[in-house]
């Protein structure tokens, strides 16, 4: 027997990039946030009667039925085999003109940002994103070892011009150039900014003069409560350079665990050759069963309805109770509100507080690489009834307030 050091137990078995991001603690602190017995505006659920429970149920029962011998085969039936020509459809209907062989279907939007980092990216590479952005996918492109870049978001989406600038400055200096720009165009996660269409048409000028590819990620769009859509960025690609991630996670169910991905067909059959064999076969016949007669898109009308109520009502508490010297983002969809608190509050700090008084959020520093988002938090709209949101608006006004004495005491 040799005489290795085996003090850390296996964990020298572990991969670099696992060793250096193993005690990363954001997602303990999740836990407690989960676990918390206060108005839970801290997560991106939807509500529960959102739930299509009935339709499922009969959709599943349809299947079985017509597919008997095939619904639960490795790869499934007919229906099954129609779920991407559901998905082209869809597209086609907000300015996407694609066909099945530019689909491939996925896990869920978080599966499908993976399936991308596994394919494109190298240890160091630059990864560009908001700042700040979705903390699943900052947990993905640790994963692959990325550096990661954010920029800020204002009213109208990433800074585009910071951005231009500052790869016109690497280009001068010789410094490495991104391979891949992440952005949320529709509704961001956690801002709730929608991104300008002029804004989109610079950044796919911009992938082009600096040869990276920019992974538009859309959960939240078809969710749109105001105005019309800005067209997608992969609807203005011209070149090949936007990849599309998608999912059901929103309009259907978490759950179900379906997503997609609309790229060139070269990247399609890479991406189909590194996840073949993990199909859900039987989820996606499902949902294209119940996809039929027109039932997705009327559901999609119904939640629209849904989360804009929930939206309304968190604006208009947010209003009524909040202290001066606190605002917030007013998104046109999707399922968030970001709050900037007064000045000196920090938002981390403040939470264990904010539960005691009977509300949950996420600290905006969970959004962020670096050590930006003390100031904020992310309101999630999207989980609890009207009558919790205003429960939690009420107690967050309450905890912010008497954080704001303190803060003037140490002035
Ligand atoms: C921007 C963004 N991308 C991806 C996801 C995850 O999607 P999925 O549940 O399909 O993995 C979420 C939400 O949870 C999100 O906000």
């Amino acid at each position: 027997m040799s005489e290795r050091d085996q003090s850390n137990g296996l964990e020298h078995l572990f991969t670099d990039t696992v060793r250096e991001t193993m005690d990363s603690s954001v997602y303990g602190a999740w836990r407690s946030i989960r676990d918390a017995d206060a108005v839970p505006l801290s997560f991106g659920f939807p509500y529960p009667d959102s739930f299509p429970n009935g339709e499922l149920l009969s959709a599943a029962e349809s299947l079985l039925d017509s597919e008997s011998e095939c619904a639960l085969q490795y790869g499934g039936g007919e229906y099954a085999d129609a779920l991407p020509e559901v998905i082209v459809e869809q597209a086609r209907s907000r300015g996407i003109s694609c066909t099945t062989a530019e689909v491939h279907l996925t896990n869920g939007a978080t599966n499908a940002i993976d399936t991308v980092c596994q394919t494109v990216l190298e240890p160091d590479d630059t990864v560009i994103v908001e700042a700040p952005t979705f903390m699943g996918a900052l947990r993905l492109f640790r994963n692959y070892g990325a550096n990661i870049e954010g920029y800020e978001v204002d009213d109208h989406g990433l800074d585009v011009d910071a951005l231009a600038d500052d790869l016109a400055a690497r280009e001068a200096a010789g410094d490495a150039l991104p391979k891949l720009l992440y952005t949320i165009p529709n509704f961001h996660n956690p801002t709730g900014v929608t991104l300008t269409e002029e804004r989109r048409e610079r950044l796919l000028e911009l992938a082009e003069t600096y040869d990276f590819l920019i992974l538009e990620d859309d959960p939240y769009g078809q969710l749109r409560f105001d105005g019309t859509e800005p067209p997608p960025v992969r609807a203005l690609d011209q070149t090949g350079r936007a990849i599309r991630a998608n999912t059901f996670s929103k309009t259907i169910a978490p759950g179900i665990r379906t997503g997609w991905i609309i790229a060139e067909e070269p990247f399609i059959k890479q991406f189909d050759r590194i996840n073949a064999g993990g199909e859900p076969s039987f989820t996606r016949g499902l949902i294209a069963r119940y996809a039929e007669d027109g039932q997705l898109d009327r559901a999609i009308n119904e939640l629209s309805t849904g989360y804009r109520k929930r939206r309304d009502r968190m604006l208009e508490s947010l209003a009524e109770q909040m202290p001066p010297g606190t605002t917030w983002s007013e998104p046109n969809g999707g399922f968030f509100i970001w709050v900037t608190f007064p000045e000196g509050i920090d938002a981390e700090a403040m939470l264990t507080d904010a539960i005691d008084q009977g509300v949950a959020y996420l600290p905006g520093s969970f959004f962020y690489t670096d050590d930006g988002g003390t100031r904020h938090a992310r309101l999630s709209f999207s989980h609890v009834t009207p009558v919790k949101i205003d429960e939690g608006i009420a107690a967050l006004a309450d905890t912010v307030r008497a954080e704001t004495p303190a803060i003037e005491a140490d002035d």
